[in-house]
C-alpha cells in the first residue's frame, strides 16, 4: 500500500513547496516489521543509523521502538540522546573520529566505538586514560567483499577508506589486549548500501568465518558481530513495495552467519526504516520547451533532495495534480548546476504551472542531506498518517 494521495492533500494545505511529508503509519508499520523479522533469532538487536534521516520526530518514534542507534559523529550522538535512544545501545563508527567528539562520547557512556584503524584505537587510549574512563571498542573490518550497488555508495573493497584491512584484525586485537583503556569487544563490518542482492550479504558472512577460524586458532576473543546495514528499497516500485523484504534479509543471516555461542548480532538499518516513508513535494514553476526536450521546471532541487544529482539515483516522479495524459520532461530544479536533475525523460501526467509533484521514497538520505546551497532555505517537513 502506498501513501494515499488524500494524505497528501491533506498535507500539503497552506504549506510553502518544497517540503518533506512523511507517512508515519508506514514508519510504524515498517519498524514493527523490521523487529518481527529480525525475532528470527534471539541474538539480533536492531540500531537504526541516524544518519539516513534525524529529523527530530522520525528520531524519537525509532528510539521508543527499542532499537539502538549507529552514529558517525558527535551532532548524531546528541541527536541520537535528545531523541531519547538510551547511550549503552548508541554506536560510534566513521574514519575520522574528532578528539572533543571522542570525549563526548566516552562521557556519554555510550556502548560501542567502531574503531576503523590502528592511530585511532591509540588515540582513544589516550583520551580514555586521561579521563580515567574505559573505552568500549569494536574494530571496523574492511572485508575486501563487493556489493552490487552504486560505486559511490559500496564501501568494503580493500580501495575503499573503511576499515582495517582483515587480514590484519588479529593484530588489531592484539594491540587492543594490550592497552589498558580498551575493552574489546567484537568486530564490525559494513559493505555498503541500496543493496538488493542477499547472496552479497552471504558473502560477507563467509568471510566473517574465515576471519573468526583465523582468530580461534590464533586464541584470540571473538566479541559479538556487527553487520551494518545496506539492505536496500525498491525505488521502482515504491506502490507494490513499499517495504524493504526484511524476511530475506534477517532470514539470510540467519542461515548464513555462523554464530558462536553466546554471539549477539547486530544490524544498522537507515534507508530500509525510513526510505519508503518520506516524499519530497515541490511544484512546478515552469513548463519550458527547450530545443530537443520539455522540461518541468520544479521548486524542489538538489539542496532538499541530492540523490539523483550526486548519484544517478533514480526515484518515482508523479505529478499529483493532473489527471492528463502523460508527456515527457526532464524534471529539474532551479539550482545553478546542470547536474540538477531529477530524472531525465520521466513520464508524467501533463503539467501546468502549479501542480505538486512528489518524489517517492526520499525518506532517506534527503532531509539529512539537504543543503543550503544557492541560500535556499532547509526544506520544512509534514507528518501525516499518524
Ligand atoms: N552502518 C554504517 C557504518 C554505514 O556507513 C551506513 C551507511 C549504514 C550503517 C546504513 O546503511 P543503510 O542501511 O542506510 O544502507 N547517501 C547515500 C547512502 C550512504 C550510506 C552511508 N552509510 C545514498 O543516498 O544512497
Amino acid at each position: 500500500m502506498d501513501t494515499p494521495t488524500q494524505f497528501l492533500v491533506e498535507a500539503w494545505s497552506g504549506q510553502r513547496t518544497p517540503f518533506y511529508c512523511y507517512d508515519v503509519g508506514l514508519l510504524r508499520r515498517t519498524l514493527a516489521r523490521a523487529l518481527r523479522c529480525a525475532s528470527v533469532r534471539d541474538r539480533f538487536k536492531l540500531h537504526y543509523a541516524i544518519k539516513a534521516n534525524f529529523n527530530p520526530r522520525i528520531l524519537s518514534i525509532i528510539a521508543s521502538s527499542g532499537m539502538g542507534a549507529d552514529c558517525v559523529s558527535g551532532g548524531e550522538i546528541a541527536a541520537a540522546l535528545r531523541a531519547g535512544f538510551p547511550p549503552e545501545d548508541i554506536f560510534f563508527a566513521g574514519v575520522g573520529k574528532r578528539d572533543d567528539e571522542i570525549e563526548f562520547a566516552l562521557r556519554s557512556g555510550i556502548g560501542r566505538f567502531n574503531v576503523e584503524s590502528f592511530e585511532e584505537l591509540e588515540v582513544i587510549e589516550e583520551i580514555a586514560s586521561g579521563m580515567g574512563l574505559i573505552a568500549p571498542v569494536s574494530f571496523r573490518v574492511n572485508p575486501d567483499v563487493g556489493a552490487h550497488t552504486l560505486a559511490g555508495i559500496t564501501t568494503g573493497l580493500a580501495e575503499n577508506k573503511f576499515g582495517i584491512e582483515w587480514e590484519r584484525i588479529p593484530e588489531a586485537i592484539r594491540a587492543a589486549l594490550n592497552l589498558g583503556h580498551i575493552q574489546f569487544l567484537g568486530l564490525h563490518f559494513h559493505i555498503g548500501s541500496q543493496i538488493l542482492d542477499m547472496t552479497d550479504f552471504g558473502t560477507l558472512c563467509t568471510r566473517y568465518d574465515q576471519i573468526a577460524g583465523t582468530l580461534e586458532s590464533e586464541g584470540l576473543p571473538l566479541g559479538d558481530i556487527n553487520v551494518g546495514g545496506g539492505l536496500g528499497i525498491d525505488y521502482a516500485h515504491p506502490c507494490e513495495h513499499p517495504m524493504a523484504d526484511f524476511e530475506s534479509y534477517f532470514g539470510t543471516y540467519a542461515a548464513s552467519l555462523r554464530c558462536r555461542p553466546g554471539q549477539m548480532v547486530h544490524f544498522e538499518l537507515g534507508r530500509s526504516i525510513v526510505g519508503p516513508c518520506g516524499t519530497l513535494i515541490s511544484r512546478v514553476l515552469y513548463v519550458k520547451r527547450g530545443h530537443s526536450r520539455d522540461f518541468a521546471i520544479i521548486d524542489g532541487s538538489m539542496t532538499e533532495l541530492i540523490r539523483p544529482a550526486l548519484y544517478h539515483a533514480k526515484q518515482q516522479i508523479e505529478n499529483l495534480s493532473s489527471d492528463e495524459a502523460p508527456l515527457t520532461y526532464d524534471v529539474v530544479g532551479p539550482v545553478c548546476e546542470s547536474s540538477d536533475v531529477f530524472g531525465k525523460d520521466v513520464r508524467l501526467r501533463r503539467c501546468h504551472r502549479g501542480d505538486f509533484i512528489a518524489v517517492r521514497s526520499s525518506g532517506a538520505y534527503g532531509e539529512s542531506m539537504a543543503s543550503g546551497y544557492n541560500c535556499h532555505p532547509l526544506p520544512p517537513s509534514v507528518f501525516i498518517n499518524e
